[in-house]
């Protein structure tokens, strides 16, 4: 898919996940629109620093909520995995196109959103159930 706007039926219900489920989908959409529209490589490079930095803070703050459970989460080692494919798959070859080592093509980005989209609807969905059981979230 191209793009998707995030909408409250995809809340975890854990609010500070959510907020960032939110703002990482605007950024991803922006840089979609950007590349669409032809934009130049500065603003290009720009808008994938964000969704680099914007992904390693969002992972590292759901690394810290399930830090606790580590050995309770039934997903968690899957849960690691996933975010670890997102940055060598999707992620590192945005990087790789600002070292002039790849293209972006429409296709990259429509593994990015559908990466994004069925990791915040999937595992960390799972994820959110489980801490809120716990009381932890
Ligand atoms: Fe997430
Ligand atoms: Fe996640």
């Amino acid at each position: 898919m191209a793009t998707f706007e995030w909408n409250s039926s995809m809340n975890t219900g854990i609010a500070v996940i959510d907020k960032q489920h939110a703002e990482l989908t605007q950024i991803i959409n922006t840089l979609y629109y950007a590349y669409m529209n032809g934009e130049e490589d500065s603003v290009l490079s720009t808008l994938i620093h964000k969704v680099n930095d914007y992904a390693h803070m969002h992972f590292a703050t759901e690394v810290d909520l399930m830090s606790a459970y580590r050995d309770e989460l039934p997903d968690y080692e899957s849960h690691m995995e996933q975010h670890r494919e997102f940055f060598s798959n999707a992620i590192g070859f945005l990087l790789d196109y600002l070292n002039n080592k790849a293209d972006i093509t429409p296709e990259l980005l429509d593994y990015l959103t559908d990466w994004w989209f069925n990791h915040i609807n999937g595992i960390d969905r799972k994820m959110a159930e489980f801490l809120i059981n716990k009381g932890a979230a």
